[in-house]
């Protein structure tokens, strides 16, 4: 059993919770996954290792909640401990030092980007962060991800805080304003990872998406995860999260990932959840 140690609550739907996993927290790399399951009778959902601390022990995860497992997640408390929490799983993130980087992270999206922020600030990059929500309300880790960037800023969709828009209007600007930029690392909403990249494909810039499609036992043995990447089938649990920004299908991947919604609102139904 995996015990909670510490719970935030960061917005109205987006919880962060600390969990005991010494083994986990011993290998973790910015950039991988953990698949949990809360009890026996509970569905396997992978989140993101969105901070390890290998000297206490610690995973941190950060989930919005969207369907029956995170909002049962989310009803935990400190002292309550998990069933199963397998990790870390799939790829690490290509940390390394590419000069100037924008990073750019969409929504919940904005955990996973946490952990690569600043290992890549870390490595010696100059970072350039942009972090973008609906709704001032829903912005997270804007502390945190600012002390690693040299350059920050925030886009609302409503203008309730920093600059009314998408974050694909400052990666545009920032890129037509800098001599050079390296590499763009986007994670987000798969439309914000395909406006960016289509962006930064007009530009011949590396970019860097982490997707996010259904996974079932992020091993590599379900295919359950399935993307198709420069015309080549790849399970994005072995094979990714991170991929080729230019070279994903994203229509596919918003497809497949809408396969099971009436089964899922059947879920919440049976489970009383309401979303
Ligand atoms: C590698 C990876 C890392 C992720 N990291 C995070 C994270 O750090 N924070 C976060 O909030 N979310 C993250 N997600 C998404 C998270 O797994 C889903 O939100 C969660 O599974 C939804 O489960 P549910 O029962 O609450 O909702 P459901 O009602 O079951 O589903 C709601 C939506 O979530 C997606 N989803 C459902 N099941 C899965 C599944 N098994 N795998 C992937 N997506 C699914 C679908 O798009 C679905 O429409 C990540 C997904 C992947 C693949
Ligand atoms: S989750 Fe099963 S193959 Fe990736």
């Amino acid at each position: 059993m995996y015990e909670i140690l510490e719970k935030k609550i960061l917005s109205d739907t987006v919880k962060m919770m600390k969990i005991k996993a010494p083994l986990v927290a011993a290998k973790a790399q910015p950039g991988q996954f953990i698949i949990l399951r809360i009890d026996e009778k509970g569905e396997r959902i992978p989140l993101t290792i969105a901070d390890f601390d290998r000297d206490h022990g610690t995973i941190t995860i950060i989930f919005l909640e969207v369907g029956k497992t995170t909002q049962q997640l989310g009803t935990l408390n400190v002292g309550d401990s998990i069933l199963n929490f397998v990790g870390p799983l799939g790829a690490p993130s290509d940390i390394r030092k590419y000069g100037t980087v924008v990073c750019v992270g969409g929504g919940v999206g904005i955990a996973p980007l946490y952990p690569i922020v600043k290992a890549l600030k870390q490595a010696g990059n100059y970072v350039i962060s942009i972090l973008g929500a609906k709704t001032k309300k829903l912005l997270i880790l804007e502390e945190e991800i600012a002390q690693f960037s040299d350059e920050f800023y925030v886009t609302t969709d409503d203008g309730s805080k920093g600059h009314k828009g998408f974050v694909s209007d400052v990666v545009q600007e920032i890129i037509e304003k800098k001599e050079n930029v390296n590499m763009v690392m986007a994670i987000g909403p798969i439309i914000m990872m395909k406006v960016v990249s289509e962006l930064t494909k007009k530009y011949n810039i590396k970019t860097l998406v982490s997707l996010n499609p259904i996974m079932v036992d992020g091993t590599g043995m379900c295919g359950g995860c399935r993307v198709s990447v420069d015309g080549k089938v790849k399970f994005a649990c072995v094979d990714g999260p991170e991929f080729d920004g230019h070279k994903v299908d994203y229509e596919n991947l918003m497809l497949r990932n809408r396969r099971f919604i009436h089964e899922e609102g059947e879920a919440c139904r049976l489970a009383g959840v309401v979303v």
